[in-house]
């Protein structure tokens, strides 16, 4: 009984703000897009049907890193997209962010399209776009063809740019007509730590000392880098293509993910201020400074010295100004510490280049912990771009609260971590970052990067036990129902 009562206030206290709410959809512009999204191994399943070959995310899964938990089922949603795509209109989502599997499409990553893995991708598009939400669609969510990986070592060989803008061909020539926004890669500066100097994240290089576990090959210390700089190149080489063959009749845009954690000092010292400033140039500037400006972040130069490679003449010329809108994966805000005022027993939470000399830490955060951060900072790394990068186009394309995945449907804490992050983000438009839209992460709990399925971001929760995988809607998903059918909530 007081359980029930419980819950009766529970839902009064969101209701209600909800009623009387100050920020409401309204308040964005029209053009500004609210979503969700997912990733093709995250949640599609089907991982040996209908021709698709193994990404570099199975490999990593089938070799025991997530304790045996893999994503070869997962939602399932390659047979259940009418379902969940039905849920996302009724929810109201206006756009939908997912991935294409490379090796569904073309598998062993070249050669010949497999044309059941066209049709799953047309179908799943044309039932997105026939309930008039907008498709925004990566190319590549950490999910390399493992061939290419064994054939040349994936992004380490130069190899990787003419592939990947074969398939990008493929995509833009198939479904360019429907979709008209492109992200060439995900979160493409943890995809060089994660997966080249770490070895957290597929497909799992990294050596001692940076190394946080075994790993069975790589060199930390430059593999990040040389991974980076093949990510740019291919990237831009998309982007040109896209100008070239596609901009004039499919009037669409390309761009590009980071993930964006904002970094602020952890005390007010000079020395920490400068590293919170190192931190942001070494997650953000690696990527963002070639594609404004030509060429790395000086510090970045000086302090990586000859690790770091460098822009021939006309390679700069080829990335400069090859982005239409830059999308962040925003989470939480960190704090930095200069490597000299900081203790031995700092955690050190995120990968960082030593050579940079900064620490980043959710200590001293509040509260602290991985995701719980309720100090959002969102509109500090929109400003950050807008400051230094002349104010691009930008996307939000990832931002949620994990919760442990068998967690209540009463899932308050993450209504008022999504409150809290709105706010910012209409804070943000309101100082006049050139942000056009936001999808809150995921639509379904999904198989998680760093934890399979103990973790969860989702507005839907997905009964992994029960054979038909019914989505239930969190207390999330109809607060963001209520948000996008034009019910405000209080700032
Ligand atoms: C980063 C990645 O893009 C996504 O795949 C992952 O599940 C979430 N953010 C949460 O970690």
């Amino acid at each position: 009984r007081v359980k029930q009562l419980r819950h009766i206030f529970t839902v009064i206290m969101l209701v209600f703000p909800v009623l009387v709410g100050s920020i409401r959809r309204t308040d964005f512009p029209d053009t500004f897009v609210f979503g969700s999204g997912s990733s093709a191994y995250q949640v599609e399943g089907a991982a040996f049907e209908d021709g698709r070959t193994p990404s570099i995310w199975d490999t990593f899964a089938h070799a025991g890193e997530y304790g045996g938990a893999t994503a070869d089922v997962s939602c399932d949603a390659y047979h259940k997209y009418k379902e969940d795509v039905k849920l996302m209109a009724d929810t109201g989502l206006e756009g939908y962010r997912f991935s294409i599997s490379w090796s569904r499409l073309i598998p062993n990553g070249r050669g010949p399209v497999n044309p059941k893995g066209l049709q799953y991708y047309h179908n799943l598009i044309d039932e997105i776009v026939s309930h008039g939400i907008q498709p925004h669609v990566t190319l590549c969510h950490s999910d390399l063809p493992q061939a290419l990986e064994d054939e040349y070592g994936g992004w380490i060989s130069r190899r990787i740019i003419d592939d990947f803008t074969a398939y990008a061909d493929v995509c833009f020539k198939e479904f360019g007509d429907r979709v008209l926004h492109w992200t060439t890669l995900n979160e493409a500066n943890v995809f060089a730590l994660g997966g080249y100097d770490n070895g957290m994240t597929p497909p799992n290089h990294c050596s001692p000392p940076f190394g946080m576990r075994p790993c069975p090959i790589g060199n930390s210390s430059t593999e990040p880098y040389i991974a980076g700089h093949n990510l740019l190149l291919a990237h831009s080489a998309v982007v040109r293509l896209y100008r070239r063959k596609y901009t004039s009749i499919q009037h669409g845009s390309v761009g590009l993910n980071l993930f964006a954690f904002w970094s602020l000092p952890y005390t007010n010292k000079t020395v920490d201020v400068l590293a919170a400033q190192r931190a942001s140039d070494f997650y953000l500037g690696w990527f963002a400074n070639p594609l404004i400006f030509g060429d790395y972040p000086h510090i970045m130069k000086t302090n990586a010295g000859s690790r770091l490679p460098k822009f021939t003449r006309e390679e700069s010329k080829q990335v400069k100004g090859a982005i239409d809108f830059i999308a962040l994966n925003h989470y939480m805000t960190v704090r930095v510490k200069d490597r000299s005022t900081s203790l031995e027993n700092d955690i050190r939470d995120f990968s960082a280049d030593a050579a940079l000399e900064f620490i980043l830490t959710t200590q001293g955060a509040t509260p602290p912990g991985m995701f719980q951060v309720t100090e959002p900072g969102l509109q500090g790394a929109l400003e950050y771009f807008k400051q230094n990068y002349g104010n691009p186009p930008m996307y939000i394309h990832e931002n949620g609260q994990m919760t442990p995945r068998n967690a209540t449907l009463n899932d308050t804490s993450r209504i008022e971590y999504l409150q809290a992050y709105i706010g910012n983000l209409l804070d943000a438009v309101r100082n006049g970052s050139n942000v056009k839209g936001y999808f809150t992460w995921s639509f379904l709990d999904c198989f998680e990067l760093l934890g399979a399925y103990r973790s969860g971001f989702g507005l839907y929760y997905v009964d992994l036990n029960d054979k038909e995988l019914t989505r239930y809607p969190k207390l999330s998903a109809h607060w963001y129902s209520n948000f996008l059918k034009g019910k405000g909530f209080k700032d």
